[in-house]
């Protein structure tokens, strides 16, 4: 980590971070409501398998637990590293029904675009006073998404989402937020903020509490044509929505090595152990085990066991999707009521935080 990333996220943050996340896993089990569960994706399109074993599962996990969890679709958020928006709508349908396939239940979770929240920006007005243009450019995972869009005029949204990230989840009272590790420098904003709004506008009655940053151990998994993360764009992932036949060939085409004999060596033969983590995470059986029985097999057994164990295990989710997309209502009908019950909340917040600022009239 370089120099002039420490204060937003330096190694020690990270592993201090890992360690927190695991003793709140623990608390988690035993008293699941004392804590309030934000977390969300910008809708670029519909999901893989990366997001499923990387996140979606997490997340339904957390609301079987009972723990209350709000979902933010973050679609002003696409509009700060591309050009285009027509395919907004589509996204945000795709990515919907993704969710409730995968098993969030909008009975107990709500799951709302923050683009209909207008009191979302009446937060992040104050919120950008408590935080300085060096702290917004000293963001890394800014500075990557920049590159990574080739960004060359630079909006100003790209530097300030993070303050309208901290509105997303403060607005809530979430205390923790399951996220990747790109999402630490954002959560530490969060926190910056939260604590920055009590001790200038709160001194006697806390508005904000910290939200924690929940780091799972889920594994990363990788493209199908090797090295790469799985994507969409890159045409190397399998979606949640395709087909049987469709997961066959993708997996046919998938990138091995010319060894026979099939190992589990994440180091010397990444594609082969990305397909043997797939397969384990289908199975629940381990990926050693997995590598054992196909052997001498090579990349044709494993490509044929990694299809089979990977259809089987969406066949449920899929079947599921196909039904919920008949439906033309299902989805605005979901969101809808996410609207109305995250507005409800932010109401209250926005309430409270005018009380403190001397804005109530
Ligand atoms: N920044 C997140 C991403 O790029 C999306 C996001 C927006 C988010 N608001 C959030 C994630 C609040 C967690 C909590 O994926």
């Amino acid at each position: 980590m370089s120099g002039r990333t420490r204060g937003l996220m330096s190694s020690d943050t990270y592993a201090a971070t890992l360690a927190r996340s695991q003793e709140i896993e623990a608390e988690l089990k035993v008293n699941p409501e004392k804590f309030r569960v934000l977390t969300g994706d910008r809708p670029t399109g519909a999901l893989h398998i990366g997001h499923l074993f990387g996140s979606l599962n997490n997340r339904v996990r957390l609301q079987n637990l009972g723990v209350p969890i709000y979902i933010v679709i973050a679609d002003y958020q696409v509009l700060t590293d591309r050009d285009t928006f027509k395919d907004i709508a589509t996204n945000v349908r795709e990515l919907t029904l993704d969710y409730l396939a995968a098993g969030l239940d909008p009975e107990r979770c709500v799951i709302f675009p923050h683009s209909h929240i207008p009191e979302l920006n009446q937060l992040f007005l104050p919120f950008l006073t408590l935080v300085t243009m060096a702290e917004l450019d000293r963001n890394p995972t800014i500075k990557e998404e920049i590159q990574a869009a080739g960004l060359k005029q630079i909006n100003a949204a790209m530097y300030t989402y993070p303050v309208h990230q901290a509105a997303d989840i403060l607005f809530c009272k979430a205390n923790l937020v399951p996220v990747g590790k790109d999402q630490i420098p954002h959560l530490e904003m969060s926190r910056l903020i939260a604590r920055r709004f009590n001790k200038r506008f709160a001194k006697k009655k806390r508005v904000f509490q910290e939200p924690h940053p929940l780091l799972s151990e889920a594994p990363m998994i990788l493209g199908l044509d090797g090295g790469q993360k799985m994507s969409k764009s890159r045409n190397n992932a399998v979606m949640l929505g395709a087909t049987a036949d469709e997961t066959a060939k993708l997996i046919k085409k998938a990138k091995t090595d010319s060894e026979r004999h099939i190992t589990y060596d994440p180091e010397g033969r990444p594609e082969v152990a990305n397909l043997l983590l797939v397969a384990s995470l289908s199975t629940g059986r381990t990926p050693e085990e997995i590598a054992d029985e196909i052997g001498d097999g090579g990349s044709g057994k494993l490509k044929s066991f990694v299809t089979d164990a990977l259809n089987e295990y969406l066949k449920d989710l899929r079947a599921r999707r196909a039904e919920l997309a008949q439906d033309p209502q299902l989805v605005s009908d979901v969101l809808t009521k996410g609207v109305e019950i995250a507005r409800a909340e932010a109401q209250k917040t926005l309430n409270e935080v005018r009380e403190v600022m001397n804005m109530n009239f």
